[in-house]
Formats: C-alpha cells, structure tokens, sequence
C-alpha cells in the first residue's frame, strides 16, 4: 500500500495530516509513505524527518495523488485534487459532506472511498480517532491566549507596589470540548471563570474546573448529547440571565454550536453596548455564522469599543500540537479500516458504517444521501 501524504492546499493551512512519528509506524508495518516536499514545514515536521521515518519526499501534489492507494489530508480535497487521484483510491480527510456535496459528486464517478474524520461517531472507543475534540481542544486553549493577548487588561490578580489589579472576569458560553479547555486555560491564568451551556449535565465539569455555572434556566438538552435549538421564549429568557454576565466581564468567548444549524446567537449588539470600553469577544462559532450578532467571520471588528474576532480556523495558529494530534487520531482510524495494509470493510461496525462517506461509486453517508435528495 502507498500512502500518500500532499501538502495542505487551501489559503491559511498550516497542519500536515500525517507527522514523522505516525510515517514510521506506516513504513514498520511495510506501507510505502510518499510525502510532497514542505509538507509539514509550516508545522515544524522538516522533510529530513519525513525521510528519516522512511518516507519518499517527491515535488508535487500530482505526484503524491497520482501514485496515493491511501490519500491522506487535514482539509478536504479540492476539485482539481479529486482529478489527481488514482480511481478506486481511498480518501480520508475533514470534508463535512453536507456542506460540499460538489465534491461528494466528483468522488463516485472515480469510485473513491472516502472517509470523514468529522462524522466518526462520539462514541467511547472512537475517542482515540477523535479529530474534532483534538481540534476543539487546540482552538479552545488558544482562543483564551488570544483574548489575553488582545485584552486591554491583565487576566491574573496582582498584588504590586502600584496596588492590587483585580483579576479579569472571563464569560466562556457554550461548554463543549472547545469550552472546557477554555474555561481551564483562563482559570490557569488566573482569571475568574463563569460558564454556561444548555445542556444541565455540563455544571459539575465546568464547576470541576474552578468556574463558576450560570444558570440561565434553559435546558436544550436534543440526541446523542448534542444540544437542540432553543425555542423564542427559551432564547430570550437566556439573554436576559446573561446579560448582566456579559456586561461584567472582561472577555467573553463564544462556543456555541447545535448539530446542523446556523451557530445560536447569544451576544446581541445590546450585550455588546453593555460591555466596558476594551473588552474583548472571540467568537469560535464564527465559521458557523457566529454567536454575537456583530460578529464578522475572519475579522477583528471594533464595535462600541468592544474587540470583537472573528477568527476563522484556530488550530492552524497552532499547527505543531494540531498536527501531532491529527495524526495520531487519523492513523488510530486508518489501522482500524486496513488489516495488514489491506482496506478490510466491515460495515456492520459502527465506525467503519458511520465514518464511510463514498464507496465503491455510491454516497453511503446517511445524511449526504438525503440532502443529495437520493
Ligand atoms: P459542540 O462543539 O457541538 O458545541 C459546543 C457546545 O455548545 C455544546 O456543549 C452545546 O451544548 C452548546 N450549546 C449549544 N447551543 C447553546 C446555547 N444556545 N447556549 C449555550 N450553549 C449552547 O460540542 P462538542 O464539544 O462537540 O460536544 C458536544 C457533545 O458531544 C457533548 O455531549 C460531549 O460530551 C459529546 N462528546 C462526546 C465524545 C465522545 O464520547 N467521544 C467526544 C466529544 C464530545
């Protein structure tokens, strides 16, 4: 089996799919590794590392999916990779079907079998393939370094000759994985914590690490331990507990996401009006259309004295960790789907049915399939 590994070809990337580490255990088990030259140079991964775990560094993209049985990537493949690639070839990478289902389309006629690292299922033994709670974790942690970094104020309490500085109040609003690795980051910089999320089951953790719960009320707990999406009365009764929340703090970081719909907006531009001059919002659901109203996604936007970031794809601002972590998530999926570098389907598995997106000319994705209409 040749594996093959290109660079990341879309604007702002800077993760690399498969690292030194992960490339050795590959050629160990007797698969051929082909990596594009600088591949994971924006990462720190040089090619001599590459070369040292027994890859082939060759000069081209074209090169790498022309030769590839296994494509591996971060972002999803663009159209004019699709084209590169072998027929029959196997595809793993994020690729959110749903939202790209041109390229669903590009996929069949090549008879491509392509898995999603964003539809492997949440459950406990799949949490070694994880993906995206190893990236929620990388955009959570840096989230709060940014907002301290764009902050006009300290984040720890001081005691100085020129008197106390009192510690800054950092609001975090949705506490998933992103969530949780925010609220611990902010309270290792000693700032004052206070969290909240619809789902009542998130108290105890966000409490577990120091924070404080606010407790709008609202409970929008939907399947699978996702949240579902509050109804008027529920958002409005939410907006006004957290109004006196937001309009305290210093910083307020924004996480909130439900399952297939438009991220929920929970900072509107009177919460922001509220806030005092030099606060900042970092709004991690902006990619998903944002949680503040004024939000512009991939923009720092200045409104009424508020900083408010937009910042689109965090963990490529991080991209040695983020990298790591992928790779190992990816190779945990990938030798759960080749048996002695043979691909071994068996779709009575719950990972190997739900993760298949494409295979053997057909979209097998339940929800692709019924947004393509099929
Ligand atoms: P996510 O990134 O999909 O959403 C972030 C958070 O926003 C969620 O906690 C959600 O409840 C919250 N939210 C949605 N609407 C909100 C609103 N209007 N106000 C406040 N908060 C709101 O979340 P993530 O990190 O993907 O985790 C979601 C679920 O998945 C959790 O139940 C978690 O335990 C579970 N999970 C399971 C894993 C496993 O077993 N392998 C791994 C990671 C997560």
């Amino acid at each position: 089996m040749i594996i093959g590994v290109p660079k990341e070809s879309a604007a702002g990337e800077t993760r690399v799919a498969m690292i030194p580490e992960t490339v050795a255990k590959w050629t160990k088990g007797g698969a051929e590794v082909v990596v594009e030259k600088g591949a994971g140079a924006a990462a720190g991964y040089l090619d001599d590392m590459y070369t040292a775990a027994g890859a082939k560094i060759v000069d081209s993209a074209k090169h790498v999916l022309g030769q590839a049985d296994a494509v591996v990537k971060v972002q999803r493949p663009s159209l004019e990779e699709v084209a590169m690639m072998k027929d029959g070839a196997f595809l793993l990478s994020f690729v959110y079907p749903v939202q790209n289902l041109d390229l669903v389309k590009a996929l069949n006629p090549k008879k491509i079998t392509c898995y999603a690292m964003d539809a492997v299922p949440r459950i406990s033994r799949a949490q070694v393939m994880d993906a995206l709670s190893s990236m929620a974790t990388v955009a959570g942690y840096k989230a709060v370094l940014n907002a301290a970094t764009k902050s006009v104020r300290f984040f720890p309490m001081l005691t100085t000759a020129a008197g106390t500085i009192a510690p800054a109040k950092v609001v975090i609003l949705g506490v998933g994985v992103a969530g949780l690795q925010a609220i611990a980051t902010a309270r290792r910089l000693g700032a004052v914590v206070e969290a909240n999320d619809v789902r009542p089951a998130v108290k105890e953790q966000v409490e577990s690490l120091g924070a404080k719960f606010i407790d709008t009320g609202v409970r929008a707990e939907g399947t699978g331990g996702y949240a579902r999406e509050q109804t008027e009365e529920e958002k409005k009764m939410a907006q006004e507990v957290l109004a006196k929340h937001i309009a305290a703090a210093d910083v307020v970081i924004t996480t909130a996401l439900v399952p297939g719909k438009r991220a929920p907006i929970l900072v509107n531009a009177d919460h922001v009006k509220s806030m005092k001059p030099g606060s900042v919002i970092i709004d991690m659901a902006a990619e998903q259309g944002g949680n503040c109203e004024l939000t512009e996604p991939g923009l720092d936007v200045m409104k009424h004295d508020v900083l408010i970031s937009g910042q689109l794809n965090l963990p490529a601002t991080m991209p040695f960790h983020a990298s790591q972590m992928y790779s190992r998530n990816m190779h945990a999926l990938l030798s759960h789907l080749y048996k002695k570098n043979v691909l071994t389907l068996d779709f009575n598995e719950e990972v190997c049915r739900d993760a298949c997106i494409t295979h053997d000319g057909e979209v097998r994705h339940a929800a692709t399939k019924a947004a393509m209409g099929a």
